[in-house]
Parts: structure tokens; C-alpha cells; sequence
């Protein structure tokens, strides 16, 4: 059996990421591909639990980049490795690429500690493409105002946001075949048929 495809969505709060995911989960259905969609953090219970504590309480950036690195290889374990070994496709809500823009750039935390945190969680394991958001903080910004009661990186101001969006940028830069740098201030329609056409360029379905 050949694995599933392991496929992640990034980009700074209020791209609109959630929202595709979703549509691209049942485009892939349609043409029979089995899915798991997921999250991080998040995931498995364990990790959902780390998930509530990263986003609400104080703490350290050095105790952050540990807990998502946790919940991280809880999800791996349980649900990401077994689901692409049986064949699955992975679509996933965020993974490491977060860690590097929010904790590396955002917190302005140091890159060669999560590298070594990222070796030693992942085993080599990365995804096969990464379909990124990119948008202007300020625009971003303008759509979730008023959306909820903001977490604690939803809280932040555009300077952080400008830094995690660089992160990405340096990420996409140094992986240009994994990564698709979609343009998310497009309308939905528009930014749909940008995913859709990154899809069909992997030709794996
Ligand atoms: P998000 O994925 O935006 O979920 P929702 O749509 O429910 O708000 O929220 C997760 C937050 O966690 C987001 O602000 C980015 C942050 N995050 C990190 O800081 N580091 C990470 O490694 C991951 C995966 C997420």
C-alpha cells in the first residue's frame, strides 16, 4: 500500500486557512482519497490539552516551544505516522512551520534550539507540500476583529505578526518545493482556485 500524502495549512492569524481546509478535505474525498483532518496543537486528548494551555496561559517562550514540540509528538505517535502508513492523507491545521514563525519569529525564540527540537520530535518526518496564507497583518487583522475573545497570540499587535509572517516567508524560502505561497487577501473563490491548482500540480491523485 502506498503511505498518504502529509499535507499542512499555515499562515498568520485570520488568512482564512480554516475555511479552505475543509473544502480541500472534500475535494480530496471526491476523488476517493481516504483523509484525516487535524489540528496543532491538538490532535490527540493529550495534546488538545497542551493545546488550551499554550493558547491561555503565561508562560515562557522556552516553555512554549516545549509544550507545542510535546503535543506535537503525541500527535505524531498516535494519529499522524499510523494514518500515513495505512495510506491516509494527512491534512493538518499548522505543524512545525508554526513553531518557526510564532515561537522562532513572533517570540523572536532561537531557531537552532526548534531545529534540534524538530529533529528529535520528527525523526525527518516533514510534509509533503505546505499550502501558506500569506496576507498583510493588517488585513488579517480587520477580519478578526470583533471575531471572539482573542488567545494569546490572536492578542498580539502587527509588529508581531509582521515578524511571524517573515518566519514563514524564510521557511517557504528555504523549502520552495515543499512550500505554495497562496495569496490569501484574494477573494475565497480566487484563493480556492489557487489551492486547487497546487493540488493538481502534485498530480498524486
Ligand atoms: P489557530 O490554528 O489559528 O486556531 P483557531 O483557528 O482555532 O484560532 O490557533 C492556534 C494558535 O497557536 C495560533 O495563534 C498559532 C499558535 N501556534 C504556535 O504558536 N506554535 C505552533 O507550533 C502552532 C502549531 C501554533
Amino acid at each position: 500500500m502506498n503511505a498518504g500524502h502529509f499535507i499542512t495549512v499555515e499562515g498568520i492569524d485570520g488568512a482564512g486557512k480554516s475555511t479552505h481546509l475543509e473544502a480541500l478535505a472534500a475535494w480530496l474525498r471526491e476523488r476517493g482519497v481516504p483523509v484525516l483532518v487535524t489540528r496543532e496543537p491538538g490532535g490527540t486528548v493529550l495534546a488538545e490539552h497542551l493545546r488550551e494551555l499554550v493558547l491561555h496561559q503565561a508562560m515562557d517562550a522556552l516553555t512554549e516551544a516545549l509544550l507545542v514540540f510535546a503535543a506535537r509528538r503525541d500527535h505524531l505517535v498516535q494519529r499522524i505516522e499510523p494514518a500515513l502508513a495505512a495510506g491516509t492523507t494527512v491534512l493538518c491545521d499548522r505543524f512545525t512551520d508554526a513553531t518557526f514563525a510564532y515561537q522562532g519569529g513572533g517570540r523572536g525564540f532561537d531557531g537552532a534550539v526548534l531545529a534540534q527540537l524538530e529533529r528529535w520530535v520528527q525523526h525527518g518526518r516533514e510534509p509533503d507540500l505546505t499550502l501558506w496564507f500569506d496576507i498583510a497583518p493588517a488585513v488579517a487583522a480587520e477580519r478578526l476583529a470583533g471575531a471572539r475573545a482573542p488567545d494569546r497570540f490572536e492578542a498580539q499587535d502587527t509588529a508581531f505578526f509582521d515578524r511571524v509572517r517573515a518566519g514563514y516567508a524564510a521557511r517557504c524560502a528555504a523549502a520552495p518545493g515543499r512550500f505554495e505561497r497562496l495569496d490569501a487577501a484574494a477573494e475565497p473563490a480566487a484563493v480556492w482556485a489557487q489551492i486547487e491548482r497546487a493540488m493538481r500540480r502534485r498530480a498524486w491523485w
